[in-house]
């Protein structure tokens, strides 16, 4: 899991070395961009104690961003509680919720490590543009238990109960499979529906929505994209049917380490009703599907597993910093709390500039005084010439 997709994540960022100089420029740049939005935000850790300080007032009617937040916050929270719970590193990190990337192309703008939670994810070079390294959303508490249904009794067609959002391009592929289940001849194969449309010029019966668990009364499941990745996958693999999912570039996190016709059967919109009818002779293979993907998500998508990912994300973030350990020990809770207004990235930003105006530590550390003056990083841009490592 951390191989094939944290390690992925930091390969354009690892060649070289960071300060929090180049975190504070890149924060405080933003913080005069005048309004930034509501789904960038800035996360500190410290001796477990974890806060988001939004770029806006306040996120309270931006309802995705502040749900992508606030589950972060409390899943970080409840994972470290407790005599078994996890260590987190003492850390500061943007954090982008959005469903579409934040650092540019070539990373503009992104002078070190920005986390998110979805990108593009361009599989046939095993690689992205997109610079974000993925943390997972606590949104979707899976509690380990898996979905259960007798094979033998499950409709032998292919399920999708869906939402079209007005922003969704026309003839998205949850679209087509609407109209496609909808035209004669195509009832043995699909059962396709909206519960809910607003694309304009389309016109679909609406159907009634599908619990998740009730998904597995049919034998194959379709997962098609949202606007982007929809975290909805992470629920239908733990059902004993065949997950269909789309192709596609966008991923979470974990997304990586699913296994095409090992963990799922991908599809498109031109070869969707021969995948299904070639499941629907192959029982077997659907079984073994359905099976290695309860596997997957049992033992990979606890909030505890999605907690371990996280640390160890923000352990190799940390690790990129010549820095971020000592500006950590400068910084005090309590000043950020006694802030006029409260703690605010501007707290934060006024204690990384005391930081960094003097940052011996109070007590030097022995044998690391006459270490040469590190050299500042000018280009700290994924684009640029790696730098030695260490
Ligand atoms: C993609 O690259 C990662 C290293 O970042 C490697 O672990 C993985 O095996 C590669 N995957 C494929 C499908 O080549
Ligand atoms: C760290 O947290 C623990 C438990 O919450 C608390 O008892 C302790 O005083 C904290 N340490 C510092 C240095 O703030
Ligand atoms: C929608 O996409 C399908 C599959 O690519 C294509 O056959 C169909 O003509 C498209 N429909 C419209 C209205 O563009």
């Amino acid at each position: 899991m951390h191989r094939d997709n944290l390690d992925a994540d930091f390969i354009p960022w690892r060649k070289r070395r960071y300060r929090v100089a180049k975190l504070h420029e890149m924060l405080s740049k933003l913080a005069h961009r005048g309004d930034p939005g509501a789904y960038l935000c800035v996360i500190v850790i410290k001796n477990g104690t974890v806060m988001d300080l939004p770029y806006i007032k306040n996120y309270k009617n931006v309802w995705t961003a502040k749900n992508r937040v606030r589950n972060f916050v409390s899943g970080l929270l409840e994972a470290s509680r407790g005599p078994t719970g996890l260590v987190l590193p003492d850390t500061a990190f943007l954090f982008s919720v959005r469903d579409t990337p934040h650092c540019g192309r070539k990373g503009d703008g992104c002078k070190v490590p920005v986390f998110a939670p979805i990108k593009r994810w361009d599989f046939s070079r095993n690689a992205s543009d997109d610079y974000e390294v993925l943390l997972p959303q606590f949104a979707n508490v899976y509690t380990g238990e898996l979905v259960f249904y007798p094979w033998e009794k499950k409709a032998d067609k292919a399920l999708l109960r869906s939402t079209l959002k007005a922003r969704m391009k026309w003839n998205s592929t949850r679209q087509w499979l609407v109209e496609l289940g909808a035209r004669p001849g195509n009832g043995a194969l699909l059962d396709t529906g909206v519960i809910a449309n607003e694309i304009k010029g389309f016109k679909p019966r609406l159907s009634k929505s599908v619990s998740i668990p009730d998904h597995a009364r049919w034998r194959y499941i379709f997962h098609t994209d949202g606007i982007t990745a929809s975290s909805r996958l992470g629920k239908v693999l733990a059902i004993n049917s065949v997950v269909l999912k789309e192709e596609s570039h966008w991923i979470e996190y974990w997304y990586r380490s699913l296994i095409p016709n090992v963990h799922y059967v991908p599809f498109n919109k031109e070869n969707v009703l021969q995948v299904v009818s070639e499941l629907q002779r192959d029982p077997q293979r659907c079984q073994r599907i359905a099976d290695a993907a309860q596997h997957f998500m049992y033992r990979h998508f606890s909030q505890r597993a999605k907690a371990m990912y996280t640390r160890a994300a923000l352990t190799s973030y940390n690790a990129l910093f010549d820095d971020m350990a000592a500006f950590m020990a400068s910084f005090s809770w309590d000043a950020l709390k006694a802030a006029p207004g409260g703690p605010s990235v501007r707290g934060l930003l006024d204690q990384m500039k005391a930081f960094l105006r003097d940052p011996k530590p109070k007590a030097p550390v022995q044998g690391q005084a006459n270490q040469s003056t590190p050299q500042p990083q000018p280009q700290a841009q994924p684009s640029a010439e790696p730098k030695a490592t260490q």
